[in-house]
């Protein structure tokens, strides 16, 4: 699949629920309206459009959410979906979690062929991680990091960094992650969907935070990429890599290589752009693959060249109304 200015997609992540057992300040209000069960598609429908993509050339599926482990019998479309990278139709087959239920399923992640595992942890403080997460367990997410650890996943930890929040503790952060052997991406806050709070308080630019941590640490450049969209240094100190993802500060667009579809069927082709195309019409109305490849060919001629993401006092709205947990971050 090429897209109108020439990039390769070969990269696909999936929601595969909107329900998540958190409720992040930066994510989600605290009273989510979750989607009623019709709309979302079923983890057979989801294998079938995953199986469509696979054909078209994506060779790397991420499954988010939501948390994607909340959703049930999720093992089913990993253990479909790992068949995919024996029989090596697929590279790789990852997850991004919030870890509450990683701890009970890492060993089949793991047997199912998935070797790397995002989790976000934005503290280290159980008390700021509540406050953050609302309703999280600090001390399950890191029982949980340990015992994928165990099952041999890499884990790489997500740190999306707040102003006043969790600024101090970066550097204890990346120390923390570093000290066990994981990798650390600090993110921008995006401004998707209506939350609770006033995002330009959470906001917090990452060219503040790497000015921070060059007190701390020794960042040297490293051109290393891992298809996505972080840009690294690898800290002298630690030996460790750490991203970051700068979607407002910098625009990552020119280098796209993914799209994204939702727990309901539809395709985005931009994280920051409204424009999506509705494949759950078009699975339920035929049973035939080629109309199916036929409206993914369709879409992916629509992708547009990039975001328009901005936050500032006069741009205090989201740019996209849809939460990242429908499109999965
Ligand atoms: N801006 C930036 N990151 C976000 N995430 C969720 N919502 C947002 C947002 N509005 C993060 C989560 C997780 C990743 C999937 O996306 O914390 O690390
Ligand atoms: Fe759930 Fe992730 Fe959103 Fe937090 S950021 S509420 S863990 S989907």
């Amino acid at each position: 699949m090429i897209d109108p200015f020439g990039r390769a997609i070969n990269y696909l992540r999936v929601s595969v629920t909107d329900r998540c057992d958190f409720r992040c300040v930066y994510c989600m209000p605290e009273h989510m309206t979750f989607l009623p069960k019709a709309d979302v598609l079923s983890l057979e429908e989801l294998d079938r459009l995953c199986g469509a993509f696979i054909r078209k050339g994506v060779r790397k599926l991420r499954l988010t959410g939501g948390e994607p482990l909340v959703r049930r019998d999720v093992m089913k479309l990993f253990r479909s979906l790992g068949r995919r990278l024996d029989s090596g139709e697929l590279d790789e087959l990852t997850l991004t979690t919030n870890g509450s239920q990683l701890g009970r399923y890492a060993g089949e992640l793991a047997d199912c062929g998935v070797r790397r595992v995002n989790v976000s942890v934005d503290t280290l403080d159980p008390d700021r991680f509540r406050q953050i997460t609302r309703w999280g367990d600090l001390g399950k997410v890191l029982a949980a990091i340990g015992e994928a650890q165990k099952a041999g996943l890499k884990i790489k930890i997500n740190v999306v960094a707040l102003r006043g929040v969790n600024e101090h503790e970066l550097p204890t952060l990346v120390q923390w992650a570093h000290d066990r052997g994981m990798d650390m991406t600090l993110i921008e806050t995006m401004p998707m969907g209506d939350v609770d709070a006033d995002r330009t308080e959470q906001y917090l630019p990452l060219s503040l935070v790497k000015a921070e941590l060059a007190k701390h640490f020794t960042m040297d450049s490293s051109p290393e990429r891992t298809g996505g969209p972080a840009r690294y240094v690898r800290v002298r100190e630690t030996g460790g890599r750490l991203g970051f993802i700068t979607p407002l500060t910098h625009n990552f667009c020119e280098s796209c290589n993914r799209v994204r579809l939702t727990c309901t069927g539809m395709l985005y082709m931009c994280l920051g752009q409204e424009d999506s195309a509705d494949l759950r019409a078009v699975l339920r109305s035929s049973g035939d693959d080629a109309v199916l490849d036929a409206a993914i060919d369709e879409a992916i001629a629509r992708k547009p060249k990039g975001h328009d993401f901005i936050i500032d006092r006069r741009h205090n709205r989201p740019a996209v109304a849809r939460q990242m947990s429908l499109t999965g971050g």
